[in-house]
């Protein structure tokens, strides 16, 4: 295990008139299954954003959740109150989601764990996306590790925990500057040939390291930062939207921003439409993003079930042009 700190990759550390519209939109059709018509997907509560197709057999509800809050302090440990993280976990799913985002390194191994404790065995339809490819040597640190050694060894551990045969998305969670990318890509592609990992998805990426990374493989999912003050992912946003892949914004709802008082010009225009519409800023951040692309599937994290039920119910919200130029 390396010792250093993630330091290029700053990402990394965190860690009234709604308008209800159908479950699949117009531009949104270019992103769902053709199976779409039969599943019952799109039809929950977390349906009410339509769906997302990670790949034509792997559809899910454009409201995911991030499992990443339901840990001790610093996403370390097990959580105060394991029973409520794990009911959180199951009010999830009764509520429609069903795309989940861990990682080996949220804990590490408890998030994966209690969603296995939790879940497990598993509905059908239900996708966990998981990680590889960060360590944690203590609480507060974040280390990459792409290593083909480290990233078998990882996949190998998330399968176990998570009770698997085979992952549906296996994500490689940074990029680790000291490991050639097309070696950890190319680690990837042997776990997939040998049906470890159904599909690829990469987190806290450049264009340029996609791009490798999709001369190699199929890669279905890209997961960076990306909330109403958070704009450096535009570029890759557009390639997702092109190229077909679902962009999952990490940190959706910009929280820190909001609480420190920075990006002040984006943070007032979104407490204006939050309390023009009766919804809560959170409300509104996830509807911006929602509104903003067709690829967008959000995963926001919470411990709280009261804020589990007010993020998915943004799931039904969409922006006016003129709230989204609000915003900017
Ligand atoms: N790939 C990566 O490198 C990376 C990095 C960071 C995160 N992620 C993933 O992305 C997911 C989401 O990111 P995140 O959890 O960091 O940030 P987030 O979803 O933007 O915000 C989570 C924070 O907001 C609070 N919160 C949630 N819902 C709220 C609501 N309705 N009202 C008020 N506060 C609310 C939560 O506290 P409470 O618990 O009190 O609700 C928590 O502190 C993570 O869970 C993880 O799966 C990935």
């Amino acid at each position: 295990m390396k010792n250093r700190t993630c330091t290029r990759r700053e990402m990394l550390r965190q860690g009234g008139a709604a308008l209800f519209l159908p479950a699949l939109l117009p531009g949104e059709a270019a992103m769902a299954s053709p199976q779409e018509g039969k599943s019952t997907k799109g039809k929950s509560l977390a349906g009410a954003a339509g769906t997302v197709a990670l790949a034509p057999d792997l559809v899910v509800n454009r409201m995911g959740f991030g499992a990443m809050r339901i840990l001790g302090v610093q996403e370390w440990g097990p959580p105060p109150d394991v029973a409520g993280a794990k009911k959180l976990l199951r009010r999830a799913l009764d509520l429609g989601v069903d795309f989940i985002d861990t990682a080996d390194a949220y804990g590490p191994n408890v998030s994966e764990e209690l969603i296995a404790d939790a879940l497990y065995p598993y509905p059908a339809g239900l996708v966990i996306g998981t990680k590889g490819g960060i360590v944690r040597p203590s609480p507060p640190e974040w280390v990459a590790d792409s290593s083909p050694k480290h990233l078998r060894e990882a996949c190998h551990g998330s399968l176990r925990r998570l009770r698997l045969d085979r992952i549906d998305l296996y994500q490689l969670h940074a990029v680790d500057d000291d490991v050639p990318l097309a070696d950890s890509i190319g680690e990837l592609a042997k776990l997939q040939r040998e049906g470890k990992i159904r599909y690829i998805g990469v987190s806290n990426v450049t264009a340029g390291e996609l791009a490798l990374a999709r001369s190699m493989v199929n890669v279905v999912s890209v997961q960076n930062r990306y909330n109403v003050v958070t704009r450096g992912s535009e570029e890759l946003l557009g390639v997702c939207e092109r190229e077909g892949i679902v962009f999952i914004p990490h940190t959706p709802l910009a929280r820190r921003a909001q609480a420190t008082g920075t990006h002040k010009e984006k943070t007032d225009a979104l407490l204006r439409v939050a309390q023009q519409r009766g919804i809560s800023t959170a409300q509104a951040a996830l509807a911006w993003l929602l509104t903003k692309s067709p690829a967008m599937l959000p995963i926001p994290g919470t411990s709280s079930i009261g804020h589990l039920e007010e993020n998915v119910a943004a799931a039904a919200l969409r922006l006016t042009p003129q709230e989204m130029a609000s915003i900017g």
